[in-house]
């Protein structure tokens, strides 16, 4: 058989992960998908930029849409990032049949369900397991390896970036910006870093896996987004006094009137696998029907790491190359006329625990106070502790744990505690996950 062709957009942190594996281990590639992979055409925002990878034999172009046109090329990857130009590119592509391989979640989340849709009329794909997870093979194992089961819910450490940030944090001490630095250094960071520390990254993310997990389009507008930023370091401490860590998570369950999707800073207890996912790792737990609870973990972002997936993605299309179109793997894993349109729940309909902080006046009845609101609202604690008060402020720290409850209450009820005199505002609230099955 005669190589694949590949035109590639973006010789970045990934497009030169991409170039170093493909040549690599070209030998074990051709075995396994019968025919060579060349890179043939490559497009770049600037040409005399430092690289990764060497660029011998791959004619070079400033010009993306020139790689997409070429008639030589059979497959474009594109690893450029960003919502445009790669929309336009992948569109044309699509439009011309050829096969796209796409780590961008951004633009999947965003135009994903046009771009299948155009991709299923154009009698072609677009493979996407790059855009989730890094090189955890996730997309593949929901999509084929849990095809026989309802797939309840799923809970995920989805943003390398921020679980770096957040490990250096409680491990080192380091401050939020020079661990940042690191990551940018690293190139674990998206191009706008507040994407991966304000939990938009990670919303892109779930918006996929819950299209693929439940069947439905993705709807990256209804995912409640909270970040990292606002976090002090006294919370995760105290989370950890009581046997809890903090991750920054996506969350999606489906529910018989809709779905929950949501990314937040979650306490987690310290013994699940999930609490001990850090530094640039992530994880993705799945809890499906049949096969129970199902844990996918490696790493999240990175040159080659990403590379895996893309170049796996090339594999997967090279073998499908001759299959009838309709008989391949579905983008969202159900066949088009079966996607059901569910309803994302909001936000304030969920039900979960709360870890909750307040800063209060060391006065008599204050703890009896705050006891009352809760109980009138008929939130049950789990667990309370409370720290000595600041020789500045005279506010000490009361830490509580509740059972689960629904978060419309919860914000009742906070309003309500922040109307006592003794009560400092605003009160700390992070939301808590048992992930029991
Ligand atoms: N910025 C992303 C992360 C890159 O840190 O996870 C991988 O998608």
């Amino acid at each position: 058989m005669p190589p694949v062709r590949v035109g590639i957009l973006g010789l970045g942190t990934v497009g030169g992960g991409v170039v170093n594996v493909l040549r690599r281990n070209a030998d074990q590639i051709t075995r396994r998908c019968g025919r060579r992979i060349d890179i043939i055409h490559a497009a770049a925002r600037r040409l005399d930029a430092p690289r990764i990878c060497a660029l011998d034999g791959i004619l070079l172009t400033t010009d993306p849409m020139s790689v997409v046109e070429n008639p030589e090329v059979d497959i474009v990857v594109e690893v450029m990032g960003g919502l445009n130009p790669a929309h336009a590119l992948i569109e044309r592509a699509l439009t011309l049949g050829k096969p796209v391989v796409t780590a961008n979640k951004a633009l999947l989340a965003h135009e994903g369900n046009a771009l299948f849709e155009l991709a299923e009329a154009r009698g072609t794909m677009v493979a996407f397991e790059a855009a989730v997870a890094g090189g955890v093979p996730i997309i593949k194992a929901i999509r084929e390896g849990l095809a026989a089961n309802r797939i309840e819910w799923l809970a995920g450490i989805i943003n390398g970036t921020g679980n770096f940030i957040l490990t250096a944090m409680r491990d080192a001490g380091r401050s939020f910006a020079d661990v940042l630095a690191e990551a940018q250094a690293l190139g674990y960071a998206e191009a706008d870093p507040t994407f991966d520390v304000e939990g938009i990254d990670a919303a892109h993310k779930l918006t996929i896996l819950a299209a693929i997990a439940f069947g439905m389009p993705l709807k990256f507008e209804g995912v409640y987004t909270e970040g990292l930023s606002k976090l002090q370091t006294e919370d995760v401490r105290y989370a950890r006094e009581l046997g809890y860590q903090i991750k920054q998570l996506g969350i999606a369950r489906r529910h018989d009137n809709g779905v929950e999707l949501r990314v937040h800073p979650t306490l987690i207890p310290e013994r699940r696998l999930l609490a001990n996912v850090d530094g640039v790792k992530n994880a993705v737990l799945v809890w499906a029907d049949a096969v129970g609870s199902t844990l996918y973990y490696g790493a999240g972002a990175g040159a080659e790491p990403t590379a895996s997936a893309v170049v796996a993605d090339l594999v997967d299309v090279v073998r499908t190359l001759t299959a009838d179109p309709t008989h391949r793997v579905p983008h969202l894993a159900v066949v088009p006329s079966q996607i059901t349109d569910l309803p994302v729940l909001p936000i304030s309909a969920v039900t979960t625990g709360y870890y909750l902080r307040l800063m209060v006046l060391d006065q008599p009845g204050v703890l009896a106070n705050i006891a009352r609101v809760l109980a009138d609202h008929g939130i049950n604690i789990e667990a309370m502790i409370q720290k000595e008060a600041s020789p500045e402020t005279q506010h000490l720290p009361i830490v509580l744990l509740t059972h689960p409850l629904q978060e419309a209450v919860m914000d009742r009820a906070i309003s309500a505690l922040e109307s006592l005199d003794s009560v400092q505002l605003p009160i700390v609230r992070i939301r808590v996950e048992s992930l029991a099955g």
